[in-house]
């Protein structure tokens, strides 16, 4: 169930017998050679709406504008500085707490988000805290799809050394997954890009000159995509089933 094409009565008849949902969230940030700019949303969008054609579950329009600065130095790339992700994070949050949703389920893509993600949790739970409003019975979880462990496993059996941690070829086989029309062919020099810390823009630049870190994502393929989905769409079900539990 989708809550972009869901009407206000149907959300309230969904209430009744469940307060989870799933919001899937990424980023818009160049990915390589041949990454969609829109890898980091595509791929938990993509497992959610799966999640949801196996589970009751309701999945919140795609927060696909994130973290994401130190990609400035590409074109297409758009960004939120951390602490108006935290403001956009919170105030979601908090809209959906009015509404009556109680376990809010962050299905993420981008490693750029995680520090930021925890943070918003964090300034939640801190309103509570400090008496300002009563959120004691509000569940909040990040699950990040490419720690997953079935994806950890079967990207290491695929990809090996060649996965890397930005533009891999995991997550560019599930976007070419999902959208089979739109697969590029780029080729990749170096072989495998270089790695090093993440600073801020004109350093990534410097320091990657094609975008990559670490992988080589011209290994990625349609098959090894719908693998991929399969087995992090099972992941993702018996996660969100143990978090509606708390
Ligand atoms: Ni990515």
């Amino acid at each position: 169930m989708r809550l972009q094409t869901s009407t206000w009565p149907e959300i309230e008849t969904y209430l009744e017998h469940s307060d989870g949902i799933i919001v899937p969230i990424g980023s818009t940030e160049q990915h390589g050679p041949n990454g969609m700019l829109g890898t980091d949303a595509i791929c938990p969008e993509t497992i959610a709406f799966g999640v949801a054609e196996s589970i009751e579950i309701l999945v919140a329009p795609t927060l696909s504008i994130g973290q994401a600065h130190h990609h400035l130095g590409f074109p297409g790339t758009i960004a939120l500085r951390p602490s108006t992700m935290m403001a956009v994070l919170v105030d979601m949050v908090r809209s959906l707490y009015r509404h009556g949703f109680r376990h809010v389920y962050f299905l993420n893509g981008h490693g750029g988000n995680v520090a930021t993600v925890n943070s918003a949790f964090q300034e939640i739970y801190a309103q509570s805290s400090f008496d300002e409003i009563g959120l004691s019975d509000l569940r909040l979880k990040l699950c990040n799809w490419y720690m997953t462990e079935s994806v950890g496993r079967i990207s290491k059996e695929l990809f090996g050394d060649q996965e890397g941690s930005h533009a891999t070829p995991s997550e560019v086989s599930l976007t070419f997954y999902a959208y089979p029309d739109e697969v590029k062919d780029a080729s990749m020099s170096p072989t495998i890009a270089p790695i090093g810390a993440i600073r801020d823009a004109d350093d990534y630049r410097a320091q990657f000159a094609d975008g990559r870190i670490g992988s080589n994502p011209a290994l990625a393929t349609v098959a090894a995509g719908e693998r991929l989905f399969r087995a992090c769409v099972s992941d993702v079900i018996t996660d969100y089933r143990e978090f509606m539990s708390t």
